[in-house]
């Protein structure tokens, strides 16, 4: 009853952090959008900077920029910034749900590191809270006149982070962290940052006198680097259904590929308005895309992993399902006997040789490829048994 509560509390939160999510980052690049796509031709009404005629779900719609703002505060004039606070408290409760009440089957590790699930924890929230420290010192270093040279220490940060973090946690909870912290910036960024420069631009216009143009510069810059990071961590958010990419021997490079691909391509889509010049960025990150898929390749995975040659004997179909049994059918039967598992995890029942034989290619995949499972080798299984898997497929 108590494993079942807790997916339907997962169901539930997680349902909620995508919703938000998609209302947060949709009314982003929304606003990105019309930015990029004001007409911004001369003549324009008296203090307007641009417009722009759009059609939508049975409507025409008009819009105008104020080139500084309306004459008297509009009511109801509307915020945008709830949207991005729920999916940081949605999310952050995701975290704990997932992975803090089941911290030694998710969060650790034991071959990567084998860390008390407290010590994990408090490595999770620290992921967390000093990324935002170290970002934010940067902002406000005289680097932010330097933006170049401040965009590729930001990106050290995070290379240094997806290292640390793939050398301390399970590999998926590596992702999920990077992905966590970048969201954590994000959001902080709109909470400390930008929100305030909109409340500057507000008092101003109340108090009739030129708006200090100070806060608006740090909140552009900070929803710049906003706009970048939303490709990288949209996809470590869903990087938990790809194992072949955290479950990479050097998981940390693959997402730091993975990410320079998404910034690229937010800034072909930043820039291509402006001119053409830029249109080589999307072939190259299909190239740089298909790239990676070769790096994840399970051959090259299993040589970078040096695995021994399978020096392994062939074992019988029944020795394998000895092994299966012991190491798998605890969470992946119908009635997992794994404590916190109320069903089998993705509906995947390993507990027949039929069943093994059906998912024959997953089996080998998570076990001999990119070994994630058992999850958190909760089971303890050995390396000897991992070869043994692997001779059983090859002799198939
Ligand atoms: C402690 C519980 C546990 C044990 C033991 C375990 N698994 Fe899993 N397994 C999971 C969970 C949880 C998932 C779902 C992960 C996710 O969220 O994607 C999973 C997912 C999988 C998947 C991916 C299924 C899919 O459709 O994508 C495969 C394959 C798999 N496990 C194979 C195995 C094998 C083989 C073993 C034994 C060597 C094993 N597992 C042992 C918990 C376990």
């Amino acid at each position: 009853m108590e494993a079942h509560i807790h997916e339907w509390l997962n169901l539930l939160v997680r349902w909620i952090h995508f919703i938000v999510g998609i209302a947060w980052i949709g009314a982003s690049f929304y606003f990105n959008w019309l930015e990029n796509n004001l007409d911004r031709k001369p003549p324009q009404d008296t203090g307007i900077a641009g417009n722009l005629w759009a059609i939508h779900g049975g409507g025409f719609y008009h819009l105008k920029k104020f080139s500084t703002g309306p004459d008297k505060l509009p009511s109801p004039l509307h915020w945008f910034k709830w949207e991005a606070y729920t999916t940081w408290l949605s999310g952050v409760s995701l975290l704990v749900i997932v992975y803090y009440f089941n911290a030694r089957a998710y969060l650790v590790d034991p071959s990567v590191f084998d860390l008390a699930p407290w010590l994990a924890i408090i490595v999770s929230l620290a992921s967390l809270f000093v990324s935002w420290i170290v970002y934010d010192l940067l902002c406000r270093s005289a680097l932010r006149d330097k933006p170049e040279t401040l965009t590729a220490l930001i990106f050290s940060w995070f290379v240094l982070l997806a290292w640390l973090l793939s050398h301390l946690l399970s590999g998926r909870a590596a992702y999920i962290h990077v992905g966590a912290a970048i969201g954590t910036i994000m959001v902080a960024n709109v909470f400390f940052v930008i929100i305030p420069a909109q409340k500057e631009m507000v008092r101003a216009l109340l108090e009739k006198r030129p708006v200090d143009p100070s806060p608006s510069k740090n909140g552009l810059l900070r929803s710049r680097h906003n706009n970048y990071l939303t490709l990288p961590v949209l996809f470590t958010m869903i990087s938990t259904h790809f194992p072949s990419t955290y479950g990479h021997p050097w998981n940390w490079a693959v997402l730091v590929l993975l990410a320079l691909i998404g910034v690229a391509v937010r800034h072909y889509f930043n820039v291509r308005h402006l001119s053409k010049a830029m249109h080589w960025i999307l072939p190259a990150a299909f190239a740089g895309m298909v790239g990676v898929m070769w790096l994840t390749s399970p051959q090259l995975q299993l040589r970078i992993a040096s695995s021994p040659d399978n020096e392994q004997p062939v074992i019988s179909d029944q020795q394998l399902m000895t092994i299966v049994n012991q190491r798998c059918a605890a969470c992946h039967a119908a009635n997992p006997s794994q404590p916190g598992f109320a069903s089998a995890p993705n509906g995947l029942e390993l507990d027949t040789l039929e069943k093994v034989q059906t998912n024959l290619e997953k089996v080998y995949q998570t076990t001999v490829v990119t070994k994630i499972m058992p999850l958190g080798n909760l089971t303890g299984m050995l390396d000897q048994e991992r070869q043994q898997v692997m001779a059983w497929y090859l002799a198939r």
